[in-house]
């Protein structure tokens, strides 16, 4: 077994740390206060090819389709800078462009992966509903067909990115009234009449992350564009989440690094009792305890990428990444500003914008509670 990352992933990891630390750290405080992702950098990552991470080079990606491992190194590293760059970019390359690349037909790559892959176009994956949250077989969006199209109708909420986003990715109804999962997923242009971003949430966390509910009255979808087949929606969400959640683990490992080196570099620098604060072992246990949290959860991580890449079950795998990583950068976080003592309630620090964010990764994606309830059903589904 070999822990160590690859030479091409090292240099990824250098380069995308050295790109967050010039151009994302030195934004993020202004675009949580603006609840708003910064342009500039939005160009600078498009120049990165950060939203085609996961696809191949022939579709315009970077061509991390086959290095999972790889694509984990780059979203820790962009979350590491900033949480909702990381989630932003994390959403949009593994529950919109990497599902339309995986399951999509020739047809629908050229019309609407390409575009992804350039950061041309950013994408959104919309399952959520008011009463369809935890419960994904709930959804009540309809999409009915009428000849060669479906009509969709209903709302979504809670879509990363849903107020930016210009290719979705839509979990719709197509069974009888009260049928339950009976679902297909379209690809929908935002473009499409009928369409429309309602309300723009505000958030505890990566505020800067777009988080909309968005409107769907009468919208004609060309059958073309559904994605896998007709009725098996339910599955294919679950499918397309399954991957999700390792981007997300990976988001969330590079949350906990930052809260962990912020934390090491206030230890050496604060001093009380005429010694740095590093020095008492109240400080010195609790900076351990985030560090083996951290390391661990990285490791769950690069697990499930790895078992996807060699074409292993890793459903399980996964949840049990987004969950391990998830509580280790908020128990992180919550370290930090304790170290951090008053400084760490103050906006001035970072680590106050990362307790916040970090509370997110344990509810987005699935909750905690459903990465437990995975994880169980796997295990009891395998007997002993
Ligand atoms: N892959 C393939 N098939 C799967 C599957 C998977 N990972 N998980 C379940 N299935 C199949 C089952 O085998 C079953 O198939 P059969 O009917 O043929 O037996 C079928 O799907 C139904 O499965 P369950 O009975 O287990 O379904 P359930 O209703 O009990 O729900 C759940 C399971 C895991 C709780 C699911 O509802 C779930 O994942 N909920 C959480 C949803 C979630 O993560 N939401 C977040 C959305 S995205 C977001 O946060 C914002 C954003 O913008 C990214």
């Amino acid at each position: 077994m070999d822990f160590s990352l690859s030479e091409k992933q090292k240099m990824l990891k250098n380069v995308t740390r050295k790109f967050a630390e010039e151009f994302i750290v030195p934004a993020a405080r202004e675009s949580d206060e603006k609840q708003e992702l910064d342009d500039t950098v939005f160009q600078r990552m498009k120049g990165m090819n950060f939203f085609g991470s996961c696809i191949p080079e022939e579709y315009g990606g970077a061509g991390l389709h086959n290095d999972s491992i790889g694509f984990c190194v780059v979203i820790e590293e962009i979350a590491r800078g900033d949480a909702a760059w990381g989630i932003t970019t994390a959403v949009h390359n593994g529950v919109v462009a990497y599902p339309i690349y995986k399951f999509g037909t020739e047809d629908q790559k050229q019309k609407f992966l390409i575009d992804l892959a350039k950061g041309n176009k950013i994408g959104a994956f919309c399952l959520t509903e008011a009463n369809a949250g935890s419960d994904a077989g709930g959804v009540q969006l309809t999409a009915v067909k009428d000849g060669d199209e479906y009509i969709l109708n209903g709302t979504k909420i809670f879509a990363t990115s849903g107020g930016i986003a210009k290719t979705l990715l839509v979990v719709a109804k197509t069974g009888e009234k009260d049928s339950r999962k009976k679902m297909t997923v379209f690809i929908v242009d935002s473009n499409t009449p009928g369409y429309s971003v309602g309300v723009k949430e505000d958030k505890m966390g990566v505020r800067a992350s777009n988080t909309s509910e968005l409107v769907f009255q009468d919208v004609r979808v060309p059958q073309e564009n559904i994605l896998g087949n007709s009725g098996e929606g339910f599955k294919m969400a679950m499918k397309i989440l399954d991957f999700g959640r390792i981007g997300i683990a990976a988001q969330c490992v590079g949350l906990g690094q930052a809260a962990l080196e912020a934390s090491i570099k206030y230890a050496n620098e604060r001093v009380q009792f005429n010694k740095p604060i590093g020095k008492f072992q109240a400080i010195q246990w609790k900076i351990a305890d985030m560090s083996c949290a951290i390391e661990a959860a990285r490791l769950f991580t690069y697990k499930a990428a790895y078992l996807h890449d060699t074409g292993s079950d890793f459903g399980m795998a996964s949840a049990m990444a987004k969950l391990v990583s998830s509580e280790a950068a908020m128990q992180a976080a919550h370290s930090a500003v304790q170290i951090h003592g008053g400084y760490g309630l103050m906006k001035a620090y970072p680590v106050e914008r990362y307790f916040r964010d970090a509370k997110m990764g344990e509810i987005y994606e699935g909750t905690s509670e459903i990465q437990r309830l995975v994880i169980a059903a796997n295990l009891l589904r395998k007997g002993a």
